[in-house]
């Protein structure tokens, strides 16, 4: 029988991605959100694409009592944790809720799941733990210094993760550092639908060229980077998805805790995205340099060999694809 894995946000942008690779890779997917951002009208989507039903339980990650009965109603073998909050600029307005949900969440999440005896866990970090980093590509022993409190959020539960393995010989937890992920499944049905203007430059420029929005401030234009604007490494969400499986797998043969960073190596700056996303929507970014943007870095990128090493993960997908897939989500409504 399949093995069955849960996962928290997984009515989500990212969560989505990873219950319809699950199903793909033969486990069968149990979904637990409260859709504080998401919505159930993704569930018949990722049904279809996953060619099986998956069960979805509206309920919230710090609720101890509804996590116990979703172990006891469902023979979880491992958890994927993508529940949370990730705003960083409301993280700074709202830091109780983001203490709440990202901190509380996971605690009462590692707390159920011992009770349960189960002990396999993925769990969504963020490059953000390593605010500018000194030296780039950026590795995991690199020093971490996050400059919003989401980011210290994450800091948190991964300190806490790296205690907990330690005090029990069976857990199995692998943190991954995602870089910034991007784009949508290749189906054009599922992909990132933020509520809003879109803070985050792919989702933008999707809104941007679907007519919603104007124009792309882009934030600075005189950071210390080859053409001036802000370098990032974009990663494919398909890619992302799939290093979710590679690391369960990992941990099948290896117990303990280990962090890794998922990204793909390399990186693009704001011009060179806006560039790559009007080849694949065949249209023109209105676009205008604006102040930077507070909190922002000049430049990040991965050292993703630690991941490569351990199981064989690397990212297939590069720009172009990101861009295009997230145009055909995008010119198929975008929303649900
Ligand atoms: P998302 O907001 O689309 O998905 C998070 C999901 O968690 C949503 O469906 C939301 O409804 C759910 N959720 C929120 N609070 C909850 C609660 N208390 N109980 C149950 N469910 C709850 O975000 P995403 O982009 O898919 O991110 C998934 C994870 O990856 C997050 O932990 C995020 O911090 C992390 N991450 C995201 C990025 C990124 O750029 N998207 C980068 C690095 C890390
Ligand atoms: C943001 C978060 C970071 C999080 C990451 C997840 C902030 C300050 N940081 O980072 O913590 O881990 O998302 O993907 O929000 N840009 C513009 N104009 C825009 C939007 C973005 O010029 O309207 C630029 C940014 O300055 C940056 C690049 O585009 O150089 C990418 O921005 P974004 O997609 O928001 O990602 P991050 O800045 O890496």
């Amino acid at each position: 029988m399949a093995d069955t894995i849960l996962v928290t946000g997984g009515a989500g942008y990212i969560g989505s991605h990873i219950v319809v690779e699950l199903a793909q890779a033969g486990y069968a997917p149990v979904v637990l959100d409260n859709f504080a951002n998401s919505s159930p009208a993704v569930l018949p989507r990722l049904e279809a694409l996953a060619g099986r039903r998956v069960p979805c339980i509206e309920g919230d990650v710090r609720d101890v009592a509804a996590l116990r009965r979703v172990f006891h109603d469902h023979a979880i073998a491992a958890v994927i944790h993508c529940a949370g909050l990730k705003a960083v600029g409301e993280s700074g307005e709202r830091p109780l809720a983001y203490y709440d949900v990202n901190v509380a969440g996971s605690l009462a999440l590692a707390e159920a799941m011992g009770e349960a005896g189960v002990t396999t866990l993925v769990f969504s970090s963020s490059a953000t733990v390593y605010g500018q980093p000194e030296r780039l590509p950026v590795a995991e022993d690199a020093p971490v210094a996050p400059n919003s409190v989401y980011g210290r959020t994450k800091l948190v539960v991964e300190d806490f993760l790296r205690d907990l393995a330690p005090a029990g010989p069976n857990w199995r937890i692998a943190i991954l550092r995602y870089f910034n992920p991007a784009g949508a499944h290749p189906s054009g049905t599922i992909g990132e639908a933020p509520l809003g203007r879109p803070n985050n430059l792919v989702p933008l420029l999707c809104r941007i060229a679907g007519g919603e929005f104007a124009e792309l401030s882009i934030f600075g234009r005189d950071w210390p980077t080859p053409d001036g604007t802000g370098v990032r490494d974009y990663l494919h969400v398909q890619d992302l998805a799939e290093g979710h499986i590679a690391a369960m797998k990992y941990l099948a043969r290896t117990p303990g805790v280990a962090t890794f960073n998922l990204g793909v190596g390399r990186g693009f700056s704001v011009l060179e995205v806006v560039a790559a996303f009007e080849r694949a929507c065949g249209r023109t970014i209105p676009r205008q340099f604006a102040p930077r943007r507070a909190g922002d870095i000049a430049c990040v990128y991965a050292d993703p060999a630690r991941a490569n090493a351990s199981f064989g993960w690397r990212a297939a997908r590069g720009l172009d694809s990101i861009c295009a897939d997230a145009w055909r989500w995008q010119a198929g409504g975008g929303k649900y």
